[in-house]
């Protein structure tokens, strides 16, 4: 039977599929599933420092009783005028972001006492600070890696694409100082020389290359004259940008490569590795599908390496990379060119 197992941020994984961060990877009942359905590994939802902030004003306004009584811990504290208000303020907030944390931490914890496959953390703050600090609190809380997912909107008139991009390598070096275990990075697209970037981001020791994180987008309802939200979810055809950029970078940069956006079935899981994904992080298809399709996909990835006498992933991983593809100029090409002369 083909064997499916593959190394993914120097963890050994049983098969190249991984459940990646969103809501559905929120709780421990949810992680137990996708391990039962057979997921090689998952990653858990991203701790945000808005979330944290969120939470704060959560504590300060609520009418809960847990709540109240530390609105009534901070009131005491200002009103015996121990500290400065700003101190006690931060007392609170320092309070609320711990509260906050020690539940992300517990699910780690608990995660790795009854999940067998490995629990990547996520993390997505905007301060080197909060970067370092939860860093370090989650290798701690024990989980085997950890993804940081830094996306940043390179829309400031004042800011050159070099001062934006040097956000991320501050943030990978900050991050590395305080935890050992593997860290990977969660990109968008938008960056003014990808290839460039991605292979100077893979040189700073990072494991692992996210490609691409998929971003909230606006839309314009012209009912109703306003701006909202375009889908949260992709559709099963949103696979080929990330499908590119793999097989452009794959056996070019300096760490593994997880694609994600897109990829909702076995057919397009395995392009991805045709084109040199080391494992992919699917998350759409499991919101409208449920884990349920999870062992579907797997055997039918199996089907198809029987039918291609393919023993291991290794054996066709990165086989339709840039690299490796006799016309490479097919994965640089970006006008329709003789295409869009025969459509008329
Ligand atoms: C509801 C929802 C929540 C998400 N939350 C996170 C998150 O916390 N951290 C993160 O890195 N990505 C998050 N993502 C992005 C996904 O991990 C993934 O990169 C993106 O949805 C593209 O993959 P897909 O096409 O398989 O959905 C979220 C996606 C969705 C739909």
């Amino acid at each position: 039977m083909a064997d499916l197992s593959c190394k993914y941020l120097g963890l050994q994984l049983k098969n190249p599929i991984v459940v990646g961060s969103s809501g559905l990877t929120s709780s421990l009942d949810n992680l137990k599933i996708i391990s039962q359905m057979g997921a090689g590994a998952v990653v858990l939802k991203s701790i945000f420092e808005e979330q944290i902030k969120f939470e704060t004003d959560k504590f300060l306004q609520s009418d809960n009783k847990q709540m109240k009584s530390w609105q009534e811990t901070f009131q005491d504290i200002v009103s015996k005028k121990e500290f400065y208000y700003e101190e006690a303020y931060d007392y609170l907030t320092n309070y609320a972001r711990e509260h906050t944390l020690n539940q992300y931490l517990s699910l780690v914890s608990e995660a790795k006492r009854v999940v067998d496959i490995p629990i990547i953390s996520s993390i997505n703050c905007s301060t080197q600070y909060d970067w370092q600090y939860f860093a370090r609190r989650i290798q701690d809380a024990g989980a085997d890696a950890l993804e940081l997912n830094v996306y940043l909107l390179p829309s400031d008139f004042d800011k050159s694409s070099s001062e934006h991009e040097q956000v991320y390598f501050d943030i990978i070096r900050e991050v590395k100082k305080f935890v050992t275990i593997p860290i990977s990075l969660k990109i968008g697209y938008y960056f003014s020389s990808l290839s460039h970037t991605a292979l100077q981001l893979s040189e700073t020791g990072i494991a692992g290359l996210t490609l691409f994180n998929r971003p909230y987008n606006p839309d314009i309802d012209t009912e109703h004259l306003q701006v909202n939200s375009s889908n949260m979810f992709s559709n099963d055809s949103e696979y080929t940008h990330t499908l590119r950029w793999v097989a452009l970078l794959s056996g070019k940069i300096k760490c593994d490569i997880a694609a994600s956006t897109g990829i909702h079935n076995q057919e397009t899981v395995i392009k991805q590795l045709l084109a040199g994904a080391d494992v992919v992080h699917m998350v759409s298809v499991f919101y409208k599908h449920h884990f349920e399709i999870l062992p579907g996909i797997i055997s039918g990835i199996r089907d198809w390496m029987a039918q291609h006498n393919f023993s291991s992933i290794s054996d066709f991983k990165g086989l339709l990379s840039r690299k490796n593809v006799h016309n490479p100029a097919s994965y640089e090409r970006v006008q329709f060119l003789r295409l869009f002369s025969s459509v008329e």
